[in-house]
C-alpha cells in the first residue's frame, strides 16, 4: 500500500466524490437551500469559501455571473488543483491559496466580501480556532453580508463519543455504495478528524463575534446549513 501523501489524498478525495455522489452527506439537499438564499443577493459578489477543496460543491450553487470575484482557501494543493480546472471558465477573479483557513481570513481586507462560504470544513478545528474564524469571518465581511456555514453538527445534548458511535453505525450499516474498505477509511477520518459542535454552541461563537441574525437554512440528520448576519 501507498505512503506517498498525495496517492493517500487522492483515494480519500476519490471516496469523497463518492459520499457526496451518492448524497450521504445530503449535498443536494443543502446545495438547495443555499442557492436559494444566493439567488435573493444582488450580483456580483466577492465571495470567498473556506476549505473549498475541489470546488465542484459550491459550483453547483452558482449561476453564471452571480461572482465577481472567488477565493478559495484549503489545506490540500491537490483539491486546489482541481479547483483551478473546474473553476477555469467560470468567468469571475479566481484566487486560490494553499493554506489554512484562519490565516487565510486574516490576511484578507476589512469589509470586503459579500458571503464567507464554508461547507464540511469547519468541525476540523478546535472550538477555540472556531471562534477565531467567526471573528475573522465578521471582519472580512461587509456589514450587508452574511457567513454561510454548512457542517457537520451535534445533536444538542449529544457528547462527541456519542455523536461518532451514531455517525460511524451510519457509516457501516447505510453507506453501502462504499466498500468495506473505503467504510473503514471514512470512520477512521471521522474518529480522529471530527470535532463537531452542536448548533447552540456555533450560534454562540458567532453572536460572540458580532452577528445577531442566525438562522438555519436546512437540516438533514447532523448535516446542516445556517446563514449568520450582522
Ligand atoms: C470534506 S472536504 C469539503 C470540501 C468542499 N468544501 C465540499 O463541501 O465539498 C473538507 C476540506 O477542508 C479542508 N480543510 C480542513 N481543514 C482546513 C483548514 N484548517 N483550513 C483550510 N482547509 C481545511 C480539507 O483539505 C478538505 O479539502
Amino acid at each position: 500500500m501507498s505512503t506517498d501523501p498525495i496517492t493517500i489524498f487522492r483515494k480519500s478525495w476519490a471516496t469523497y466524490q463518492k459520499v457526496i455522489n451518492n448524497n450521504f452527506m445530503f449535498h443536494r439537499e443543502i446545495a438547495a437551500a443555499v442557492a436559494e438564499l444566493f439567488d435573493k443577493r444582488h450580483a456580483p459578489l466577492n465571495l470567498i469559501d473556506l476549505g473549498c477543496g475541489d470546488a465542484s460543491h459550491i459550483l453547483k450553487l452558482l449561476r453564471p455571473g452571480q461572482l465577481a470575484e472567488y477565493c478559495g482557501c484549503d489545506l490540500s494543493q491537490y483539491a486546489l488543483d482541481e479547483a483551478r480546472k473546474q473553476l477555469a471558465s467560470y468567468g469571475a477573479a479566481i484566487k486560490l491559496c494553499c493554506t489554512d483557513m484562519l490565516d487565510a481570513l486574516s490576511q484578507a481586507p476589512a469589509s470586503h466580501f459579500d458571503i464567507v462560504y464554508s461547507s464540511y470544513a469547519l468541525h476540523h478545528l478546535p472550538t477555540e480556532s472556531k471562534q477565531k474564524v467567526f471573528a475573522e469571518c465578521r471582519r472580512a465581511l461587509r456589514d450587508s453580508g452574511c457567513m454561510i456555514l454548512v457542517d457537520v453538527m451535534r445533536d444538542e445534548g449529544q457528547e462527541r463519543q456519542e455523536y461518532l458511535y451514531s455517525y460511524n453505525k451510519t457509516v457501516r450499516t447505510q453507506w453501502e455504495a462504499l466498500s468495506p474498505d473505503e467504510r473503514n477509511q471514512v470512520q477512521e477520518h471521522i474518529r480522529s478528524c471530527d470535532l463537531p459542535e452542536t448548533a447552540a454552541t456555533l450560534e454562540e461563537l458567532a453572536r460572540n463575534a458580532g452577528f445577531t441574525k442566525c438562522r438555519k437554512l436546512e437540516k438533514q440528520t447532523w448535516h446542516e446549513a445556517w446563514c449568520y448576519e450582522v
